[in-house]
């Protein structure tokens, strides 16, 4: 029998580093981090796009402020929005009716938005990828072309759990993990004393130490961090001098290094757009 086939690589001519932000718990935060880290790369001066992948709950629409459907036949995708390139399937059908697809379709519309809409010349293209280690994260490591993945942590025991599944997965598909984020990590009071909330002990930084991979930086709490991901303005964008966007600059010269650190991903026959 011949022996399987690797599925082949998309090529993305014009794009030079794809990143995909991933956890394996739900809510932990990766659109929130997806969004706001693609806002600080380009706040460093890169030409940067956001894919969501969460074909089934795409966020994205909401956190950048885009709630219409558009025609597809009418409207040029990727759609722009605070000087990001950006795709959704919440572009394309309400995200509530979303919420009903199944496996197949998130393959589908996947591979579409990879090869189909023209993301040109950018520097990075950010992927937001649902929780889990189910389909979009298959297709995405087996399809695109992958420099690396951020996973995104909570600070306790549950959410590490599922970011060590997440970073096996990785692993076993040999995309590089770039690192690890702990967000909502702490939060500074009024009184200008740090709480943590959620559970005492750096366990975003642990479990980097432990796993070998580079911790990429902690991320406060902050209301405004949900207010302005909810009114469609991140916080990068809306308060770029808030202690909150500082971290995130932070994180983007953390990813652009260990980007820089992992090397290029060699150019892999393929499909050539
Ligand atoms: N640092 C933060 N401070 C305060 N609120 C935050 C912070 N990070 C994320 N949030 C809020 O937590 C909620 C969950 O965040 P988000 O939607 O980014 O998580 P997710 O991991 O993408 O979820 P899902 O698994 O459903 O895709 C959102 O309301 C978001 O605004
Ligand atoms: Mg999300």
């Amino acid at each position: 029998m011949p022996p399987p086939q690797e599925p082949q690589k998309i090529v993305l001519p014009g794009v030079k580093h794809v990143v995909a932000v991933a956890s394996g718990k739900g809510g932990v935060g990766k659109s929130t981090v997806a969004t706001n880290l693609a806002l600080a790369l380009q706040m460093h001066g890169r030409k940067v796009g956001l894919l969501d992948a969460d074909i089934y709950g795409p966020s994205i629409p909401i956190m950048m402020g885009i709630n219409e459907v558009f025609d597809p036949n009418t409207t040029a995708f990727p759609l722009e929005r605070y000087g990001l390139k950006l795709m959704s399937m919440g572009f394309w059908v309400k995200p509530e009716s979303a919420m009903i697809w199944r496996g197949p379709m998130v393959h589908k519309y996947l591979t579409v938005f990879l090869t189909q809409i023209p993301w040109g010349e950018l520097d990075y293209l950010v992927i937001d990828l649902p929780p889990g280690t189910g389909d979009a994260q298959l297709t995405l490591t087996q399809t695109a072309p992958l420099s690396g993945a951020v996973i995104v942590t909570m600070p306790q025991e549950v959410s590490l759990i599922d970011a060590r599944k997440g970073l096996e997965m990785f692993n076993q598909v040999r995309v590089p993990v770039l690192g690890i984020v702990e967000n909502m990590s702490y939060f500074v009071g009024e009184d200008g004393k740090r709480y943590e909330i959620f559970r005492h002990g750096g366990g975003g930084r642990k479990l980097a130490e432990q796993a070998g991979v580079p911790f990429l930086g902690d991320i406060p709490i902050d209301p405004r961090v949900a207010e302005s991901g909810d009114l469609g303005d991140p916080i990068v964008h809306k308060h770029p001098d808030s202690p909150v966007a500082k971290t995130y600059l932070e994180l983007a010269t953390a990813v652009s290094r260990e980007i820089a650190a992992a090397g290029v991903p060699a150019p892999l026959p393929g499909l050539q757009l």
